[in-house]
């Protein structure tokens, strides 16, 4: 695959992604999507790579979410298909047999968010802010986001990040427990991703694909997303959908009325 959208650099073992629409805040479009996909299958297949870090272009945005302008088009016959298929790319991340870890550069919101929570640690910035704001678009988070999140930081958390479309600070997400380490600047957070990999890559490479392996046994949520796919539908079919995600396109406040 021709990869338009990302940016791969293998160093010393570690392939570094890099989502590159800097333009659109590295908003997940469904190409973008299909090219994490295919970066994974070569992490998959490829013995030379040992690690991966995720990271966004730039210094504004890790991901702004998933791509409006499209899910501006979702309706019920594809609303639940689309959201299926995101937790199953995640999915593929989270189970990955070599470490992932996301390098949180900046704004991590909506699917940006979900997709850092499906990575095995993440490491950010001081300038990263976390957010589920899906709410204010008349959806919620179609890409595991209401499950990883709940338990990563709390129902009660979890709830008032989803519920309020709040952001976060850095240094709120670390309080949280929904990162792992907080570096000074972007420099510092490639530094110390990379560091941790390293030391990974020393260990035994059996044993480090089943510590992820049963850590990742220790949750699994498979009613959980199947409810959250079945969810983000039904909101799909709003009014008040195709109300929030036309307010953002035209950059005014959304009214919503409840239908
Ligand atoms: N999908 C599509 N386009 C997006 C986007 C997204 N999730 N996030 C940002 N963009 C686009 C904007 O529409 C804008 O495009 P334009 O220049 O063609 O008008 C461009 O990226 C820059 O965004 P802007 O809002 O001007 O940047 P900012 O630095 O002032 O604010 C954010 C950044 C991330 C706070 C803001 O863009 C935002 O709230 N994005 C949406 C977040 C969201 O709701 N995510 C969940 C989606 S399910």
């Amino acid at each position: 695959m021709v990869f338009e959208n990302l940016l791969l650099v293998n160093e010393e073992g570690i392939l570094t992604i890099t989502i590159n629409r800097p333009e659109k805040r590295n908003a997940l479009n469904l190409r973008t999507m299909q090219e994490l996909e295919a970066a994974f299958q070569l992490v998959h297949t490829d013995e030379a790579i040992r690690g991966v870090i995720i990271t966004g272009a730039g210094d504004k945005a890790f991901v702004a979410g998933a791509d409006i302008s499209e899910i501006a088009t979702l309706n019920v016959a594809n609303a639940k298909k689309f959201s299926i298929k995101g937790q199953e790319i995640f999915r593929t991340i989270e189970t990955c047999s070599k470490p992932v870890i996301a390098a949180v550069n900046g704004y991590a919101l909506g699917g940006g968010c979900e997709l850092a929570m499906a990575c095995h640690m993440r490491i950010a910035s001081e300038n990263a802010q976390f957010g589920q704001p899906e709410v204010n678009l008349g959806i919620i988070p179609g890409y595991g986001g209401t499950q990883r999140l709940t338990y990563l930081v709390g129902r009660a958390k979890a709830l008032e990040l989803m519920l309020t479309g709040d952001m976060i600070t850095a240094v709120e997400a670390l309080q949280w427990g929904l990162i792992n380490h907080l570096a000074p600047t972007i420099e510092a957070m490639m530094q110390k991703a990379r560091e941790i990999l390293h030391k990974i890559m020393r260990k035994a490479p059996v044993a480090v694909a089943q510590v992820i392996r049963a850590a990742n046994a220790a949750f699994s949520f498979s009613d959980g997303y199947a409810i959250e796919a079945e969810a983000f539908s039904i909101c799909c079919q709003t009014e008040d959908f195709k109300e929030g995600t036309a307010a953002f396109l035209q950059k005014r406040p959304a009214n919503f009325v409840g239908k």
